[in-house]
């Protein structure tokens, strides 16, 4: 198990364009999979998570190659078409990767072959009930602990009918793998939610050629013969842009511009929020493929306390773990409520927050759905345990930048499910 140390620096500084989005890399790999013809993704995320759904698709019969170009790391796919798939020989292992998981069985949903789906001990503790009751009622059979609720399982799909589907819980894979198997099912298939999560499975359906439509608040797709191939750039990730924009905030003297970043509205609450906080913060949006791009401007900022309702938690929700910290920092008292899906990510991260937190000399208090955080001068520094989560080992690693004897993050492997180039990132961007 690694660890890894971040120092007190003097300042943040530079140029810095941000790993490809997480969540877009995984719906390119899954779509570029099911179209006719080759696909190819510039500035992929080659990240653990993200390997996991091209391995998938490898056991299911598509190729996939790797190139170096101009913008990085390019994934080129020779798409099999909507029914090119062929059943996996062994089980799918999706390792740490619940967006892998809940998006696939959206698909598998409408093959007819068996699969069987397994992860590592935190994503075999994740809620599928979620998705797999909506999957179910379109007819796929699936077969896991708890009725369906747990990893592993098994799915064999086929014969689809398409459903009308009000999303309680504001979880864009839930919303995607109902989208997904709507490919597959006869007649329309709609999804409404009650509060709007990131919208790129939608997007990327578009730009597909995909017969999907929005109208007012239900999401409707028809089944298709025929998805078209693309070629596409993956926006800079403003989840992992977040920790070097904090970065910049906290640190004094700093000065950041961070290229090409995504800027989808469904995925700026974090700025909005920093907005509030008093953050300074200049965006300049650029030409983009559907998907909203643009450069930041960061400079280091004195930080107010801020009040979160759960209207705000989708739109910041991977966030939410270094707005702890910024909060930790600001002048007076912030709470964060409505935020109890935290509980359920990769590991509880209200409770490896909270704990991180006191460990380091914060001042922060644990609700059922969030936390009270008193914000102090600077963290005194210490030792922290990722609890194998990626987001909170980068987020304290972030802390230590600001604190007296710098931080030292326990079982930092975890990063690599989604930002394989962090600890770089941290060594070329901050002085000491
Ligand atoms: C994701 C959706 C969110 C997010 C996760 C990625 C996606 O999860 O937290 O990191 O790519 O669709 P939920 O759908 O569970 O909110």
């Amino acid at each position: 198990m690694n660890r890894l140390q971040s120092h007190p620096a003097s300042k943040i500084q530079g140029e810095y364009s941000a790993p490809g989005d997480k969540s877009i890399s995984h719906r390119l790999a899954m779509l570029g999979s099911l179209a006719e013809g080759t696909s190819q993704f510039s500035h992929f995320l080659y990240s653990d998570d993200c390997k996991q759904t091209i391995e998938a698709f490898k056991a299911m019969g598509v190729s996939f190659q790797q190139k170096q170009t101009a913008e990085g790391d390019t994934l080129v796919i020779n798409g099999v078409g909507l029914k090119g798939l062929s059943a996996p020989k062994k089980e799918l292992d999706l390792g740490n990767s619940g967006t892998t998981m809940r998006l696939l069985l959206g698909i598998l949903a409408g093959q007819l072959f068996e699969a069987h789906l397994t992860g590592d001990a935190s994503l075999s503790r994740r809620p599928m009930r979620r998705v797999t009751k909506p999957l179910r009622e379109m007819g796929a059979i699936i077969i896991g602990a708890d009725d369906a609720n747990y990893a592993p399982l098994q799915i064999k799909g086929g014969k689809l009918k398409g459903i009308s589907w009000k999303n309680e819980i504001a979880s864009a894979q839930v919303k995607s793998a109902i989208l997904l198997a709507g490919l597959f099912a006869e007649g329309d298939t709609s999804v409404e939610e009650f509060f709007s999560s990131r919208d790129h499975t939608e997007r990327l359906l578009i730009i597909f050629k995909a017969p999907f439509k929005k109208m007012n608040s239900k999401l409707i797709i028809r089944k298709t013969e025929k998805l078209s191939a693309v070629q596409f750039r993956v926006p800079g990730d403003i989840s992992s842009a977040a920790f070097f924009i904090a970065a910049a905030l906290i640190v004094p003297n700093s000065d950041l511009i961070v290229r090409q970043v995504g800027l989808n509205p469904t995925r700026i609450g974090f700025l909005e929020a920093l907005k509030l906080m008093g953050a300074d913060i200049k965006i300049e949006f650029k030409k983009d493929q559907g998907e909203p791009i643009g450069d930041i401007h960061v400079k280091s900022s004195r930080l107010k306390a801020i009040k979160l309702n759960q209207n705000w938690i989708p739109k910041l929700i991977d966030e939410l773990p270094i707005l702890m910290i910024l909060c930790a920092l600001a002048d007076g008292t912030s709470v964060i409520e409505g935020a109890e899906e935290l509980r359920i990510k990769e590991t509880d991260r209200i409770h490896s927050m909270v704990a991180g937190l006191n460990a380091v000399g914060g001042k922060i208090e644990e609700r059922h759905d969030g936390c009270v955080i008193e914000g102090v001068k600077g963290f005194a520094g210490g030792t922290i345990s990722s609890f194998g989560d990626h987001r909170t080992a980068m987020s304290f690693l972030i802390a230590g930048l600001r604190s007296k004897e710098g931080i030292v993050a326990e079982d930092t492997d975890c990063i690599q499910t989604s930002y394989p180039g962090f600890e770089n990132d941290l060594k070329r961007l901050s002085e000491r």
